[in-house]
C-alpha cells in the first residue's frame, strides 16, 4: 500500500518540476512515508527521523517531510514537540505537496492531514520504483469501513472508497505496453469494491474479471480479502481465468470465535472455514495466506491453541504473524484492557512461527515432482547463473538459466526445496 503511494507523491511531484535525487546526501527534500499499524513500525519511523537529524544541521535549507498514516495520527507531536520535521501531510492530501513544499521553503510549517471522502488519485499515473519492472502495484480503493477492534486504519485513512474502474483498466494498460507483466490490484479489502454508475453496479467480481481480460499473458494478483466478503462468484471468476494468480492471501487474525467476535471481525472460526472449503473446492490449486494476532486482550492458552489449530487445518504456505500492540483510538484501546503479558505475547508468537515454518516447509515439500508456469522476474540473488521467479501461488522459484528472460514465462519442474525457495529445472 505505501509503495503504490509513494509512487503516487513521486509522480505529484515530478509533474511540478521536482525528480528524485539519487543519493540523500543530495536531497533538497525527504520525505518519509510512514505506516501506523503497529507501534514498532512508529518506533522504527522516529528512529530514522533521529537519524537523519544531523543532516539537517550540515545543510540549513534541507526540508525534511512525514507522509502517510503517522502523519495523520500524530500531526502536532510531530511538528511541535519534536521539531524534527517541516512538513506533515496526511494519505488524502497529496495533492497538495507541491504547494505545500513551497510553503515549507518559506520557511513556513505545512501541513495538511484533511482526509477525504472521493481522493482516490484516479487521474494519476504512478512512477514505478519497483526494481524488477516485471510486478507491479494498482490501488483500486482507499480506505476501509471495516471497524476491527485493534486497527487504527480506519482512522488513519479514513472511509472507503472505490477508484473509477475505466482509470484501473487503463493504468494495467500502460503497465502491460511497459514490459510488466504482473498487476497486484490493492485495497484494504478488495471484496467490498463498488463503483456505481447510473444504476449499474461494478463488483470486485467484475472489475478483476475486466482486468484478467486485457491479456492473458498479464498475470493478476489481489490484496487483501476480507473473510466475511469473499464471495463464491469471485472464486469463479478466479477458477475461469487462468492468468488470475492461484493465491488468496485471506487474514484470519484468530482461531477462536470469542477473540474474533472481540476483535469485531464479524465471522466465526466456522465460517472461516467454510470460506477456505468453498476455495478448495473452486479452485484446487489454490495457496493461502494468512495474517494471524498473538496476544489480543483477554486471548487464553485456549483461544491461543485454537488458532494454531485453525492454522494447521487450513495449512497456510505463508503467514505473517503479530503481537496485539494498542493502538491509541482504537475501539479496543478504549474498551479493553491489553491485559496479555508481552512475556506470553512472545512466546504464544515464537509457538506460532514454529508452527508456520513447519506448514510452509510442508506446502514446499508437495511441490517436489510437480510443473509450475514460472514468470521470471530475474537472475537469482545468489548467482547469475540462476533466474528467480514466481508461481502462480506466490511461491518463488530458482532455476539454471535458459534462454529466457525477465517478464517471459518458463515451466520449471521442481526438484528440491529451501526453507524459502523452491529449486528446479526448465522443462
Ligand atoms: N496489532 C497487531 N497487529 C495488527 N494488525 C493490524 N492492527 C494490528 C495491531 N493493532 C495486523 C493485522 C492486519 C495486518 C496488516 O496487520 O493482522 O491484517
Ligand atoms: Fe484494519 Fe480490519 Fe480494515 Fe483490515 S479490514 S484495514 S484489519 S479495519
Amino acid at each position: 500500500m505505501n509503495v503504490a503511494d509513494s509512487e503516487v507523491v513521486v509522480s505529484i511531484l515530478n509533474r511540478a518540476g521536482y525528480s528524485q535525487a539519487e543519493d540523500i546526501n543530495d536531497a533538497g527534500l525527504i520525505l518519509i512515508n510512514t505506516c501506523s499499524i503497529r507501534d514498532n513500525a512508529e518506533q522504527r519511523i522516529w528512529g530514522r527521523l533521529r537519524a537523519i537529524s544531523h543532516l539537517r544541521k550540515k545543510r540549513k535549507d534541507l526540508k525534511i517531510g512525514i507522509i502517510g498514516c503517522m502523519a495523520e495520527r500524530l500531526k502536532e507531536k510531530l511538528l511541535e514537540t519534536e521539531q524534527l520535521v517541516d512538513l506533515v501531510v496526511g494519505p488524502d492530501a497529496y495533492r497538495e505537496l507541491p504547494i505545500l513544499v513551497a510553503e515549507a521553503e518559506a520557511g513556513h510549517k505545512a501541513v495538511n492531514v484533511l482526509l477525504s471522502r472521493e481522493e482516490t488519485y484516479a487521474d494519476i499515473s504512478p512512477v514505478r520504483m519497483d526494481k524488477n519492472g516485471v510486478s507491479s502495484f494498482v490501488s483500486i480503493m482507499r480506505g476501509c469501513n471495516n471497524m476491527c477492534a485493534y486497527c487504527v486504519v480506519p482512522y488513519v485513512r479514513g472511509a472507503e472508497r472505490s477508484r473509477n474502474p475505466e482509470s484501473v483498466i487503463k493504468e494495467v494498460k500502460e503497465l502491460y505496453e511497459t514490459g510488466y507483466r504482473e498487476v497486484t490490484l490493492l485495497g484494504q479489502n478488495v471484496d467490498s469494491y463498488k463503483w456505481i454508475e447510473k444504476d449499474k453496479i461494478l463488483g470486485f467480481p467484475e472489475l478483476i474479471e475486466n482486468v484478467a481480460g486485457i491479456t492473458p499473458l498479464m498475470r493478476v494478483r489481489f490484496s487483501t480479502s476480507h473473510p466475511k466478503d469473499i464471495s463464491d462468484d469471485l472464486l469463479h471468476v478466479i477458477a475461469r481465468h487462468e492468468n488470475i494468480c492461484r493465491h488468496i492471501h485471506l487474514p484470519a487474525q484468530s482461531g477462536s470465535s470469542r477473540i474474533l467476535k472481540l476483535m469485531n471481525r464479524e465471522y466465526s472460526r466456522e465460517w472461516y472455514l467454510d470460506r477456505v472449503n468453498a476455495i478448495r473446492t473452486i479452485i484446487p490449486e489454490c495457496s493461502l495466506s494468512t495474517d494471524m494476532i498473538t496476544g489480543f486482550c483477554t486471548e487464553t492458552d485456549e483461544d491461543h491453541k485454537e488458532s494454531l489449530s485453525l492454522m494447521e487445518q487450513v495449512g497456510f504456505d505463508f503467514a505473517y504473524m503479530f503481537k496485539y500492540s494498542e493502538r491509541p483510538g482504537t475501539k479496543a484501546a478504549r474498551k479493553f484492557k491489553d491485559d496479555v503479558p508481552e512475556s506470553i505475547k512472545s512466546e504464544r508468537l515464537s509457538e506460532m512461527i514454529a508452527l508456520q515454518n513447519r506448514l510452509s516447509a510442508r506446502s514446499k515439500k508437495h511441490d517436489i515432482g510437480k510443473t509450475f508456469e514460472v514468470l521470471i522476474e530475474g537472475s537469482s540473488k545468489r548467482s547469475e547463473e540462476f533466474l528467480s521467479g514466481r508461481t502462480s501461488q506466490n511461491k518463488v522459484v530458482v532455476f539454471p538459466q535458459v534462454n529466457k528472460t525477465r517478464g517471459e514465462y518458463v515451466n520449471v519442474m521442481i526438484e528440491r526445496c529451501t526453507s524459502a525457495t523452491l529449486i528446479g529445472k526448465c522443462i
